[in-house]
């Protein structure tokens, strides 16, 4: 049976990026039937400092953007980390399990901690673990998840097998990343060989889900390029990073695959394909803006719906999390 867990931080606006690679990818599962839990992960937004204010802003606008992208309440459980305590219960017994050495191999840690390390927070360190936490907890066997992340949904796996193997159970399942589609990394659209990301300091690098028309026309129109027309198949992108993130984008949001949008486009130069990546992102993105900043004038009932999201989570993870202190020794009476 497949039941499906995904994440996305609140710590800042949501970009093309998380549409493409989760947002747009969990309601895809939703509507194949599937079992899904998508959680908005405050608790891993304060690993790094998040002014209380913006955080609860940015909690209810990822909420508003979840379900603006049509994640459906009544189908799918939605809500957030900190209303179902029981991640953290489960966090701290997997940092019982994790090893210190497992944690200083993730790429992610060593480049947000850089060389600073000394100044990080413990939980920064602890983050995949309470990663691994907010998987294992619904026993979930699969995990959408864009490129960057695959490497934390690995470590789930290692501390799942080492949890039954110190324990001699057969308990935790070992979860499967899903990394699938023409745009499981984004790339920034000023250079082809950084990731888009709202810690971008340029504003231009990315596409914001609350950006209006004319602001993603013009990023777009301003995106790097090259001046050679495009080729016939994805082949002939390999060495041209930029042109080859504006054939996924476009790919993933008309849902072809890359070649087939240069059967379209092979031949064709940039003025061309560009006024037509912005028709279709705009075409696409600005009704969800649109129904974000709708939802958001009425924060009670995004409040309200991530409470009954946690309530149904927590009716999920409860037995697991007893199971787990059973096979521990924890005396419970
Ligand atoms: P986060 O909040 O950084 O990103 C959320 C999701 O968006 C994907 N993503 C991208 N995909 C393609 N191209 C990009 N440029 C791009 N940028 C971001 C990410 O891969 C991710 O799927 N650790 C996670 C949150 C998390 C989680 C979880 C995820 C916490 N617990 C349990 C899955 C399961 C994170 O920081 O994602």
């Amino acid at each position: 049976k497949h039941r499906v867990f995904s994440g996305i931080q609140p710590s800042g606006g949501l970009t093309l990026g998380n549409y493409l690679g989760a947002i747009k990818r969990f309601v895809d599962m939703q509507d194949q039937g599937i079992e899904t839990l998508y959680c908005v992960v405050d608790m891993h937004a304060i690993t790094v400092w998040q002014d209380p204010e913006a955080l609860r802003r940015q909690t209810r606008e990822l909420a508003a953007g979840y379900l603006a992208a049509g994640l459906n309440p009544d189908r799918s459980i939605l809500f957030n980390q900190s209303q179902v305590p029981e991640h953290a219960q489960l966090g701290w017994i997997f940092n019982c399990v994790a090893r210190m050495g497992w944690m200083n191999r993730m790429t992610q840690w060593k480049d947000k901690a850089g060389k600073n390390a000394e100044k990080a927070s413990l939980g920064l360190f602890a983050y995949p673990s309470l990663m691994a936490a907010d998987i294992l907890l619904y026993h979930a066997t699969h995990v959408p998840v864009g490129e960057d992340q695959k490497q934390h949904v690995e470590l789930t796996r290692d501390i799942a097998a080492k949890f039954n193997n110190d324990y001699d159970v057969a308990f935790f399942p070992l979860t499967e990343p899903v990394i699938e589609g023409a745009a499981t990394r984004v790339m920034s659209l000023r250079d082809g060989s950084k990731k888009m990301s709202k810690s971008d300091p340029s504003d231009m690098s990315r596409i914001n889900m609350t950006d209006d028309a004319d602001t993603i026309a013009k990023k777009i129109r301003k995106a790097k390029t090259d001046p050679e027309p495009l080729p016939d198949t994805m082949k002939g992108l390999d060495d041209r990073p930029e042109a080859r993130n504006l054939v996924r984008i476009y790919a993933a949001l008309a849902e072809m695959t890359p070649d087939q949008v240069l059967a379209d486009f092979g031949g064709q130069q940039f003025s061309a394909f560009k006024p037509a990546l912005v028709d279709l992102a705009v075409d696409k993105l600005a009704p969800i803006s649109t129904e974000m900043a709708r939802l958001m004038q009425d924060p009670a009932e995004i409040d309200r719906i991530l409470a009954g999201g946690a309530a149904r989570a927590r009716a999920i993870a409860t037995p697991i999390l007893e199971r787990t202190y059973d096979i521990v020794g924890m005396v419970r009476g």
